[in-house]
């Protein structure tokens, strides 16, 4: 199982790698190989296909990109039948089906999905252009800034068909300047979802990853000086002025 990009770093794992080490085992154990899972929310169905390479089971949280409007939260996969039908014999023997409204409103959601994220990616292009070029941001973890020598550059260009638009960026200092720029944003909104038509920013260390001991944290790269940004499709400029004036405030 992996979640490539992977919230809020931008990790990436190597799809192909994974369906080999799967095919590995499966050789080596009776009983067949490992399924391989694989959460893509971050870059959706527009963005990277992860069956076509050898994943055998896709998960979405439809809450994000493919709702795109805050307004619903669901969950859903794609993949091989094999793996598929057991998860929907125990979805009916659950109960855990879509109440029919969300699943009109995910209908009518997926008719702009493609637009939408290609907007919001078009956006994401320029305001990672803007971060990084400021003096108070020490990093930008925008997939299309992967260094040419950077292993993941390479998994990035085979897998990936966008750098999609959501991306985190390190502010120079810790918590305390994180804090003063967030709460000195008028458009864009404080808060953790992302995937939406309106813009997101939220602190990781502080919420969606607080139950982690700070160490870990550190360790892969959720520092407090990390600040998460889902970028929306408002006009870009209107981000990137958003952006500059509560920087200023720091
Ligand atoms: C990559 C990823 N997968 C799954 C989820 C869970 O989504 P939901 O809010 O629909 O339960 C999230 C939520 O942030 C996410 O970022």
């Amino acid at each position: 199982m992996a979640e490539t990009p992977a919230n809020p770093t931008n990790g990436l794992v190597d799809l192909a790698l994974m369906r080999e080490a799967s095919e590995q085992i499966g050789k080596r154990q009776s009983g067949g190989r490992p399924p391989v899972f694989v959460d893509n929310t971050f870059l959706g169905p527009v963005f990277q296909r992860p069956l076509r390479h050898g994943a055998d089971l896709v998960m979405y949280s439809l809450t994000k990109y493919v709702g795109g409007h805050s307004d619903l939260v669901a969950g859903g996969v794609v993949g091989i039948r094999s793996v598929v039908e057991p998860i929907k014999k125990l979805r009916g023997a659950l109960g855990t089906q879509l109440d029919p409204h969300t699943a009109w409103m995910i209908m009518r959601s997926m008719e702009t999905l493609s637009l939408r994220m290609h907007k919001a990616a078009q956006n994401a292009a320029a305001v990672a252009q803007f971060l990084r070029g400021h003096p108070k941001i020490a990093h930008v973890n925008y997939l299309g800034f992967l260094p040419p020598d950077d292993p993941c550059r390479a998994v990035f260009e085979r897998q990936c068909d966008s750098a999609g638009s959501t991306f985190g960026f390190r502010v120079k200092g810790g918590e305390a300047e994180a804090f003063l720029m967030l709460y000195a944003l008028l458009v864009i909104k404080l808060a953790v979802s992302l995937g939406g038509t309106e813009s997101f920013i939220s602190h990781p260390a502080s919420t969606t990853h607080s139950g982690l001991p700070k160490p870990t944290r550190d360790r892969i790269g959720i520092t407090d000086a990390l600040i998460r940004l889902s970028v929306g499709i408002e006009d870009a400029d209107d981000l990137i002025a958003d952006l500059r004036e509560a920087l200023d405030a720091i």
